[in-house]
């Protein structure tokens, strides 16, 4: 066992002492700490360490809200009261993005609820008990978490409908749960490396940001926090608001699509997963929304339109392969809108597009919390050329 002071934060947001000269990442503690810590894993420069016992709290502490936090590996920020976790986040932010040279003052937004706004989720499936959880940190067990305090009530009537289900198929490890901000839910098995739909339980759920129904499957791409979703809208509608030509790179079952569509005149939306562009399809029909045209497959296989003035992406966590840079820096586009769930490929996306000449040079960023009690977090980058 360990005893260190926790000095100061590292991305994402883990507390940093050190010991006999290598830093010792902590998480779940704050600046001040003074803590025993166990390794959990040694390198030659640092150490992770799992928090053992806070012998002196740090003056900014809390009362931990959650019974099970030291177990569950669904939250990290916990121990910081909601002002303090935003703080904390927006550092963190402004630091990864320095470290890639981009400069930005962060305009940080706040979730309207700290808590009960999780309505997508990952439940993993305890193999002896069958009872499903979350994993445990940095663990392959569940932590079985019936009272969570990040679930929308509506996944915990989920929750106890999986459970009451007599005939589960004993393969299944996992299952994907959403629900509709109007409290309808869905859910999908996995089993082996697919989904199959659960007998009794819907696949889909209708879902309505304020632009038309959208069908959204639990097996596929789907936003987490209704009520950011809807800010997240709100701010690209101002940022597109005289759009005409647009390019939507990753557009899933067309969470941004259909608010896009009603503005711009002609919207194109690639999207990978062929049954979220056939879904982005019936969505765009289903409102009588004859602009928009979804293309399925790769984006890098893909060519851009050539009329083109805005370009809004949406990529995965592992952020844009360069050769789609380059589309987009080659497109006659002159404004990007880049929504990322990942500081450290934006950061690296921002510099790499800003590289070019004629590039696209950060204007405005702002970031939602789109996780609150996590270090996770959406951001909202405007580049112009
Ligand atoms: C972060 S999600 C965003 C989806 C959508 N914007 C939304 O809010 O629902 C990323 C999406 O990109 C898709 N995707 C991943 N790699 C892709 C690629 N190379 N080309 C096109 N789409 C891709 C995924 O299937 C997923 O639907």
């Amino acid at each position: 066992m360990i005893s260190l002071l926790i000095e100061k934060y590292a991305p994402p947001g883990n507390g940093l002492g050190f010991y006999q000269d290598k830093a010792v990442f902590v998480p779940q503690t704050v600046v001040g700490d003074e803590v025993l810590v166990t390794v959990e894993k040694e390198k030659k420069r640092y150490i992770i360490g799992r928090l053992e016992e806070v012998v002196k709290p740090g003056s900014k502490r809390r009362q931990l809200p959650c019974s099970h936090y030291a177990e569950c590996g669904g939250c990290d920020l916990l121990q910081l009261s909601y002002s303090d976790q935003l703080e904390l986040k927006k550092e963190m932010l402004v630091q990864v993005l320095a470290g890639a040279g981009i400069q930005a003052a962060v305009n940080m937004v706040a979730a309207p609820s700290e808590f009960y706004y999780r309505h997508r989720v990952l439940f993993r499936r305890d193999r002896q008990s069958g009872e499903f959880g979350f994993l445990r940190r940095r663990s392959h067990q569940v932590a079985v978490v019936p009272d969570c305090l990040i679930l929308a009530q509506v996944m915990k009537s989920l929750l106890a409908k999986l459970t009451a289900l007599p005939m589960l198929p004993k393969k299944m490890t996992a299952c994907y749960g959403l629900a509709s901000a109007a409290g309808n839910f869905a859910a999908a098995a996995e089993i082996g490396r697919k989904y199959q739909a659960i007998p009794g339980i819907s696949e889909t759920v209708s879902e309505n940001y304020g632009f038309g129904d959208l069908e959204l499957a639990a097996s596929g791409f789907a936003q987490a926090n209704p009520a950011i979703t809807r800010l997240m809208i709100s701010e690209l509608m101002k940022n597109c608001v005289d759009a005409c030509e647009v390019a939507e790179l990753y557009g899933g079952s067309g969470t941004f699509s259909l608010p896009l569509a009603t503005i711009a005149g002609n919207l194109t939306v690639y999207e990978s997963d062929p049954a979220a562009a056939s879904r982005g399809r019936r969505n765009a029909a289903r409102n009588g929304l004859e602009n928009v045209r979804m293309v399925s497959g790769r984006v890098e296989k893909k060519s851009l339109p050539k009329a083109l003035d805005t370009l809004v992406v949406d990529p995965p966590r592992s952020g844009l392969q360069p050769v789609i840079i380059e589309k987009m820096v080659k497109s006659r586009a002159s404004r990007l809108i880049y929504i990322s769930c990942n500081p450290a490929t934006l950061a690296r996306d921002l510099a790499r597009l800003e590289a070019f000449d004629n590039g696209f040079v950060l204007d405005s960023l702002k970031a939602y919390d789109m996780y609150a009690g996590t270090t996770h977090l959406e951001v909202m980058a405007v580049l112009k050329r």
